[in-house]
């Protein structure tokens, strides 16, 4: 399949692109480049072309001739999008819907949407399936929820969405994020050797490794139209819901040396468990390979080969959140998050301009 996939700079995207080369696919990535400086280690064999692009400058010509659009390109967690909740809705609601409109338009007919888990909020002690009820607690959240409300309403004989409501991502990838908790907690078991938390760990919150994401997805796409057309799939698997404090738990014996120290405070608004059986049961092929066990020992065997250090764990490359700030208080990019004006070095100006160089001189 001839496919665009958003968001491919980014933490998922960085291994999804050579994963569906791998799949035999013909791949475009596309991305902004906002976390592009958080490359952690050399970990993809190979990478799909690449188009420099927000998503909200694509014109309908740039999505002709594509099978299938997988879109991840969004501001991606709940504190990015507290910042600035009118632009969240900006990029992951209306940029994400004018994008489907294109894409429509321009005959794509296969939408993978990167919904989310934290859809269902706070829950009961019960598990959310995907027709349970939402209670989206952020902007980020809201905009997943508007997202499949108005993409379903676009759903036709041309045109199919696939919601994947992810579970929290861990495990290695080379445009690591540090700001996921099992990514978290095994960066501080790493460089302090101890994982101290306020919370007393009792929510819980399911997970998925992050090739397992990258399964799921080429399983959406492969999978006949009438299995995936406007379906929503909670992606991840019942077993992998964790109560944190036993993911805390198991870094802690992973990690050589490591102390745990959990606290008393239960002030976590995000706190549910859900369901996975429609994934396993009706998206063919696919099934979790992988648990936190395996993701905190590959944690562990990556930063103990490029020997993580605190300033690496703790750069802004690493943690959305810090990032974005960076680029909004160093002015490169503006308050609507679109790149400013090129910012020549005095090096490039003397390149670019002889008179500057004559006058050196
Ligand atoms: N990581 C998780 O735990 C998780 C869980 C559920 C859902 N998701 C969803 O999966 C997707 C990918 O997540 P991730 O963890 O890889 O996030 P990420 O932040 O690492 O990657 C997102 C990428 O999108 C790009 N981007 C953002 N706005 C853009 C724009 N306007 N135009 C073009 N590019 C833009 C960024 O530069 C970044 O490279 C997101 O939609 C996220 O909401 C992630």
């Amino acid at each position: 399949m001839k496919i665009l996939a958003t968001g491919t700079e980014g933490y998922i995207g960085t291994l999804l692109g050579g994963v569906l080369l791998e799949r035999g696919h013909e791949v475009t990535g596309l991305d902004t480049g906002f976390h592009k400086v958080g490359w952690l280690y050399n970990g993809v064999r190979q990478a799909p072309l690449h188009l420099r692009k927000d998503i909200r400058m694509l014109t309908e010509e740039d999505l002709w001739g594509y099978d299938a659009i997988v879109h991840l390109a969004e501001l991606s967690n709940d504190p990015v999008g507290e910042l600035n909740p009118t632009i969240t809705y900006d990029i992951n609601h209306i940029g994400t819907i004018e994008l489907a409109k294109m894409a429509k338009r321009a005959g794509v007919s296969r939408f993978i949407y990167m919904s989310s888990c934290s859809v269902y909020g706070t829950g009961d002690e019960s598990y959310s399936t995907e027709s349970s009820e939402l209670n989206p607690q952020t902007a980020y959240a809201h905009c997943k929820v508007l997202v499949e409300r108005d993409l379903t309403a676009m759903a036709d004989e041309n045109f199919s969405p696939t919601f994947m409501r992810n579970a929290t991502a861990y495990g290695p990838s080379p445009r690591m994020r540090f700001d996921l908790v099992v990514n978290s907690l095994a960066g501080f078991a790493w460089t302090t050797k101890e994982i101290r938390m306020e919370s007393d760990g009792t929510p819980w919150r399911p997970l998925v490794h992050v090739l397992d994401i990258c399964q799921a997805i080429y399983c959406a796409i492969e999978a006949p139209r009438d299995v995936v057309h406007n379906q929503v799939f909670n992606v991840g698997d019942n077993d992998e819901n964790y109560q944190v404090k036993d993911v805390a738990r198991i870094i802690a014996e992973t990690f050589p040396g490591c102390r745990l120290v959990l606290g008393s405070s239960s002030n976590d608004k995000r706190n549910y468990k859900v369901n996975f059986d429609k994934i396993s049961t009706q998206l063919p092929n696919f099934r979790c390979r992988r648990n936190v066990a395996l993701g905190a020992r590959q944690l562990l065997e990556i930063f103990s080969k490029i020997q993580l250090d605190k300033e690496l764990f703790e750069f802004r490359g690493h943690t959305r959140l810090k990032q974005i700030k960076y680029l909004l208080e160093t002015g490169q990019i503006d308050n609507d998050l679109f790149w400013s004006e090129y910012i020549a070095t005095e090096q490039d100006k003397t390149a670019l301009n002889p008179q500057v160089l004559t006058a050196a001189e």
